[in-house]
């Protein structure tokens, strides 16, 4: 049988954990990995078991720790137990007390920072007004929020009363907000007057009252004041939270949450059709993102830890607040982003609070590097120590250039790689223990048990593209799609077809294992490309275009070809703004072709200056292959970013 996916990519540079690094960290050595590995592997169930004593406080103790009856998971049933408590009052006891929880940095360039007792203080406060709204156990929050302090304090409040929250990003439309609320039923939404982002003002209360008319369940509105400007405040319905702050009291008792009470849902927008609530519970996904946290970000409580993420995404609930909080660390948020009046704004960040730890994704470092070195140069970046990316494949010339500029050649890189669906990070680095390679997320979490096999099931060989899959449950897992667990069913798990009792969680992703285990994951395996029967991953073809001096940014995408099947189409923007010509294109085909082989030769260049994007920064191939064959777009658009990017590359034809 052929290979699902092709591989074609060469890439051998080898980085080795830095000794100074390695000796303090969490996880020292290969061998270590190798041994957390191996024990987790042997009995995943005792693994987890010890962690989950060892690392967060229970009321009570589960009866069974994996309860498996495929796709329906559950993990230390019985059990009792609180993740704001996890996150906040267990530090308060200990010198962490007065420890910096939560630093925020407004893009005016004000600023504010939480103690654990501060936090603990207003979570409490913020839970006790929710419940005067009404707010009980099992009721759906909508959280609509900016980068603001509160958006975290609403998301801990939740936690602590047992109210699952439904965070929708601050980016999306009010249509976008409508649909969410509506399928989550939900009681009550928080949001803002508005919030800063590129020196304007994000209206989002306009696009709350814009939604509510038609979600009937919704009863009150909780508005954070942040810009304070004017904004309309419906009697009855909208309240300031800085108002029924004063009329609560600061004592709030978490509610003590079974195992497996759901936590929160995220809508995951998926290729096709509505979005997917995806569905994450109590004790595993604390459990996950706490060990996670601790390990992969070798994080140390002298450690300031930034994740660009918005708390929007599943990136921010776990890597901003759960995680980081659970392990009494000290995490960072901003509210803005790089701009004319400011565009160093990131590494001005990192010198001012002297960040250690830095995640972003693949999409910010591509708008760094088109910034140009210059910018980073002219700020003291040494506090770091360790850089982390998300969200798609890294092309080894970004992440090449990220070692550099960034992390100045002193600062291992964890690339690690998981989606909404897995709840933390399922395949990264350990920055002390496993050497990193430019492009590959590495090898598995111990405990997780991934694979890269056929549409039967049967692992591929070495350096053989095929289909990435988990083959055992873990503890932060979705449990659902919420409101349609048949959905779930189809999603993951009906893919490839489970044989002999073994199932397979089907990720959507294509990769392939190197000589050394290595995953090198080659993108979504809807964005496959059929050349003559040879089917191609995009990230191999654009990491090649990226290699080329002149090239910034690319995206390749499959046009029907009579003679082929398809060919490939590629959609690039050069460095500083050039301009294209017939004889770059030439010349770019050729790289390619001698870059990876003939096969992956682009059979059109198109230069643009601007690429469809997904609000996270994601490229959206989709809307690129219908322009390729020059159809109409008639799928979903409303999660694109910028909809004049589709006009101007119309107008490119
Ligand atoms: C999809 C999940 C996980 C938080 C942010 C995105 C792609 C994510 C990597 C990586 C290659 C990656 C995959 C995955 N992806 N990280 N390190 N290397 N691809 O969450 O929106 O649920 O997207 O993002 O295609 O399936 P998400």
């Amino acid at each position: 049988m052929t290979a699902p996916i092709e591989s074609v990519l060469q890439e051998q540079r080898l980085f080795a954990p830095p000794p100074h690094f390695a000796q303090t960290a969490h996880i020292k050595s290969m061998a270590e990995y190798q041994e957390l590995y191996a024990r987790a592997q042997a009995d995943p169930a005792k693994f987890w078991e010890e962690l989950a004593s060892q690392e967060l406080h229970w009321f009570d103790r589960w009866h069974t720790t994996l309860d498996w009856q495929p796709p329906q998971v559950q993990w230390f049933a019985g059990g009792k137990i609180n993740i704001s408590y996890n996150c906040l009052d267990r530090h308060l006891s200990t010198w962490r007390r007065n420890k910096a929880a939560l630093i925020w940095e407004g893009e005016p360039g004000d600023s504010r920072t939480y103690t654990y007792a501060q936090l603990h203080r207003e979570v409490c406060l913020f839970a006790n007004v929710l419940k005067q709204l009404g707010v009980k156990k099992g009721d759906v929050v909508g959280i609509y929020m900016p980068m603001l302090p509160e958006a975290v304090i609403a998301m801990l409040a939740c936690a602590r009363i047992g109210a699952p929250h439904s965070v929708v990003f601050g980016g999306f439309s009010g249509e976008a907000l409508r649909e969410r609320l509506n399928d989550g039923r939900a009681k009550v939404v928080v949001t803002a007057d508005g919030g800063w982002r590129k020196d304007a003002i994000v209206p989002l209360k306009e696009q709350v009252d814009a939604a509510l008319p038609q979600v009937p369940t919704v009863e009150n509105v909780l508005v954070v004041q942040r810009t304070g400007q004017r904004i309309p405040m419906e009697p009855g319905r909208d309240h300031w939270w800085h108002d029924l702050k004063q009329s609560v009291s600061a004592d709030c008792p978490p509610e003590p949450m079974d195992a497996e009470d759901i936590l929160f849902i995220l809508y995951t927008s998926g290729s096709t059709g509505k979005p997917k609530g995806v569905v994450h519970t109590t004790g595993g996904y604390n459990l996950y993102t706490h060990i996670t946290t601790k390990w992969v970000f070798d994080l140390q409580d002298t450690d300031v830890y930034w994740c660009t993420a918005d708390v929007g995404w599943i990136t921010g609930h776990s890597y901003i607040v759960y995680g980081p909080l659970s392990n009494g660390a000290t995490t960072l948020i901003y509210e803005g982003a790089p701009r004319p009046s400011n565009p160093g704004c990131m590494w001005q960040i990192i010198e001012k609070y002297g960040v250690n730890i830095f995640y972003t994704a693949p999409t910010a470092i591509r708008s760094f590097i088109k910034q140009g070195e210059h910018l980073p140069k002219s700020y003291d970046l040494s506090s770091l120590r360790l850089l982390g990316t998300v969200g798609e494949p890294i092309n080894p010339e970004a992440w090449m250039w990220y070692y550099r500029i960034i992390g100045q050649e002193r600062c291992p890189i964890v690339d690690t790689w998981w989606q909404t669906e897995t709840g933390g990070i399922m395949i990264s680095a350990l920055p002390g223990a496993i050497p990193t390679k430019p492009g590959s997320a590495t090898l598995p979490f111990p405990g997780i048990i991934a694979d890269v096999v056929d549409l039967e099931g049967n692992p591929v060989g070495e350096n053989e593209g095929g289909y990435l899959v988990i083959k055992h449950p873990w503890p932060s897992m979705m449990r659902t799609v919420y409101n349609d667990p048949d959905r779930f069913r189809r999603s993951y798990w009906e893919h490839i077809p489970p044989k002999e009792g073994q199932y397979f969680y089907f990720a959507g992703d294509g990769a392939r294992r190197d000589k050394d285990g290595y995953f090198w994951v080659m993108g979504r395996v809807d964005d496959v490309i059929n050349v003559a029967g040879h089917r191609l991953g995009t990230m191999e073809i654009e990491s090649a275009l990226v290699s080329h001096p002149a090239v910034a940014e690319a995206a390749v995408v499959g046009r029907p070809d009579e003679i082929k099947g398809e060919e490939i189409c590629a959609f690039v923007i050069l460095e500083g703004f050039q301009t294209g010509s017939e004889e770059l294109a030439q010349e770019l085909k050729q790289h390619v072709a001698k870059e990876i082989g003939a096969i992956a030769r682009p059979a059109e260049i198109r230069f643009t200056d601007a690429l469809p994007k997904t609000r996270s920064g994601k490229i959206m191939r989709r809307l690129l292959r219908s322009l390729a064959a020059k159809q109409e777009i008639t799928s979903d658009t409303s999660t694109l970013e910028d909809r004049s990017v589709l006009d101007r590359l119309r107008e490119g034809i």
